[in-house]
């Protein structure tokens, strides 16, 4: 099923941030959302689960560190079952065992806390927990950014086939051009809060209409990147 939003914005410290937008996103779609750092993506990323209510059910969010989503004094077992319980549901320890293998973190141990892990392992963790629900979107703020490239690239790796039997679709928030290349059928460029690009990756990449869809593939080592 389709994802309407109308008229989506933000306003920060009294600044519009994300000018009034309007978004369909398809069942299963991936959509990479890019623009230069302030541009306002983590913000329509926000702004999103703002509308649509955190808890995870329709559009669940992974943000740009780890450290947003994980508590360090507690377990990793207490913030599963914290989100569960956002969700409403009961202890599900097949759906846990399943989204953690699916993640690639089948032996983890939840009685330890998220800083005996690495951010690689953490960042895993934090999908699977997004994942719990099955929302109709997950939203990825920068998921490989923190990553060595070899991680970030069996990361997205691990997420692509878990949700390929799904109808799930991913909003992955990057400026990472190589990354929404590789991920993404679709990309939306934002400038200055302003969506002022939405066509298909290929067109972007061998023609970018916008300045801002200029000057990112002008960065031709994005063809490069391992993700
Ligand atoms: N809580 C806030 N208070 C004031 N200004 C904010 C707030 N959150 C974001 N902004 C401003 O909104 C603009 C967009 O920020 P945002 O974090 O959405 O950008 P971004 O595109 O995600 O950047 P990056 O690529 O660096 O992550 C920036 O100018 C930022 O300073
Ligand atoms: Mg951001």
């Amino acid at each position: 099923m389709n994802l309407h939003v109308k008229s989506l914005s933000a306003t920060r410290a009294g600044r519009t941030i994300l000018h009034p937008t309007d978004l369909t996103i398809g069942a299963g779609e991936r959509i990479a959302l890019v623009g230069p750092s302030g541009s306002g993506k983590s913000t329509l990323g926000h702004a999103l689960i703002d509308r649509f209510g955190g808890r995870g059910g329709v559009v669940a969010h992974v943000p740009q560190s780890p450290d947003e989503a994980l508590d360090p004094l507690r377990t990793l077992r207490f913030h599963w079952r914290e989100a569960e319980q956002a969700l409403g549901r009961p202890p599900d320890p097949a759906r846990q065992s399943e989204l953690l293998a699916a993640l690639g973190l089948p032996d983890a141990d939840l009685k330890t806390r998220p800083w005996g892990w690495s951010r690689g392992m953490q960042q895993r963790f934090v999908i699977a927990l997004a994942l719990i629900g099955a929302p109709k979107l997950l939203i990825l703020d920068e998921p490989t950014s923190a990553l060595d490239p070899v991680i970030a690239a069996a990361t997205m790796d691990l997420v692509d086939r878990h949700l390929a039997a799904t109808d799930m679709a991913i909003l992955l928030i990057t400026h990472d051009l190589g990354l929404a290349a590789k991920r993404a059928e679709r990309i939306w460029v934002l400038e200055a809060g302003r969506i002022v690009e939405d066509v298909a990756t290929a067109k972007l990449l061998s023609r970018p209409a916008s300045s801002a869809a200029q000057a990112l593939v002008a960065h031709r080592n994005w063809a490069v990147l391992p993700c």
